[in-house]
């Protein structure tokens, strides 16, 4: 049924039942860790594969690694800075990933990282002007130098709010990141730009139902970045913790919960087909975000529309699919379009596939009933979270958070 309206009070959130992680579809339900493994996890990853975010294609592309700069002394001399262009596929003009990595320059060996997509190019991540503007469509943002969906020179640095580059660098961390739209411009042109038609087999032209959208091709893509990541002596390949925020980090999850390599994963606000459970219809829901955003899912999803209840998953069954890595949701308290407390449930229902692999999930199930008490109350079990004041954004206090809990979970220290 269509929902005209959007829910902002708990009291309108419809009655439902979550589908069990721990029963499978037949009815059977998981007797223990190796049950977990052999049948129910690839049997979740299938339904999202089918049903949400569409199949990320098996055959590899070949992939050309460019190292197109690098300084020892970059930041005052804090970081060491390398740009890796990653060309995939063999035409000199398909798509190619730029990727941007700042490490402690003090390191002494192999660092953790943290990597994540940004929204609007590399150079909007620090006012660094050694990194060059990204020349890919944007989104248009006039606020933010964005202009005939082009980035100028007015737009760099601006999200460097959102990257606590220079803390990062502090804590002993480095950091990774590219342009969402490197591998998929975020708009609906059918799938024929971007890194899909690399796979399409002949005679096609756009996926198929049950095969990736965006959030799909830019899960794809972090996997790639690790790729780098594991060829890089000066980085700590198997701590590597994968984030995003809000349509990043849904494309995060995504690819935390698909590629195992990934030692930490972190979804900052990322809502409504991120660590929401879509059953609350609270704030941003299925319909909605099939209407604006057509390309992130794939087409099966639209089956969803009003029709949350039809879905063989739900997004706690998505942050399952981590464990028993560590987990970290981070939510902010005035993001009522994201509904932090559907990322707090999504999160504490994801809890019972940790606890079966022998560790502790999230360490209590009860969320305040009013958000606004929960706000600066970090729980740091296996799967942590926060919840921020304020609203859609990521800030200084998110990623000392995050530092928090990649120190105790993914570095021990
Ligand atoms: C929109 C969209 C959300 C998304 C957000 C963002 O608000 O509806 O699903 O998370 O954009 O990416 O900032």
């Amino acid at each position: 049924m269509t929902q005209t309206e959007i829910i902002y009070d708990e009291t309108l959130v419809p009655a439902y039942t979550l589908p069990d992680p721990l029963v499978g579809l037949n009815g059977r339900p998981v007797t223990d860790a190796a049950d977990w493994w052999a049948r129910r996890r690839p049997e979740i990853l299938r339904l999202f594969e089918e049903e949400v975010y569409g199949r990320t294609p098996r055959q590899t592309v070949s992939v050309r690694y460019e190292e197109t700069e690098h300084a020892d002394s970059a930041l005052d001399g804090r970081a060491v800075r390398k740009q890796v262009t990653l060309h995939f596929g063999d035409a000199a003009d398909g798509p190619a990933m730029h990727l941007l990595l700042y490490l402690p320059a003090n390191a002494t060996g192999p660092v953790p990282c943290f990597l994540g997509l940004n929204f609007s190019g590399n150079h909007t991540i620090h006012p660094d002007p050694a990194i060059p503007i990204s020349t890919e469509w944007m989104r248009p943002n006039p606020q933010a130098g964005i202009v005939d969906n082009r980035a100028t020179e007015a737009s760099r640095g601006s999200s460097a709010s959102r990257w606590s580059v220079e803390r990062i660098l502090e804590r002993g961390y480095g950091l990774a990141t590219a342009y969402c739209g490197d591998l998929d411009p975020d708009f609906d042109d059918g799938f024929q730009n971007g890194v899909h038609p690399l796979f399409y087999a002949t005679g096609q032209s756009r996926p198929a139902a049950d095969e990736w959208g965006a959030l799909g091709a830019w899960a794809w893509g972090l996997s790639r970045a690790l790729d780098y990541l594991e060829m890089d002596n000066a980085v700590d390949a198997g701590r590597v913790a994968v984030l995003g925020h809000s349509r990043l980090g849904k494309a995060a999850l995504w690819a935390g919960a698909q590629d195992e390599r990934f030692g930490l994963v972190i979804s900052n606000d990322s809502g409504c087909g991120g660590a929401a459970l879509a059953r609350r219809r609270f704030g941003e829901t299925v319909e909605r975000i099939n209407t604006t955003f057509p390309h992130w899912f794939c087409a099966n999803h639209q089956r969803y529309n009003g029709n949350e209840d039809a879905l063989p998953v739900d997004q706690h069954m998505l942050l399952a699919l981590v464990a028993p890595r560590p987990l970290y949701v981070a939510s902010a308290a005035e993001d009522l379009w994201a509904d932090p407390l559907g990322e707090f449930l999504g999160a504490a229902g994801a809890s019972p596939v940790y606890r079966l692999l022998g560790t502790d999930g999230l360490a209590t199930d009860e969320m305040p009933a009013d958000v606004s008490s929960a706000i600066h109350q970090p729980i740091t079990s296996r799967i942590g979270h926060h919840i921020r004041a304020g609203g859609h954004d990521v800030k200084a206090y998110d990623w000392e958070r995050f530092m928090d809990f990649a120190d105790k979970h993914l570095t021990g220290e």
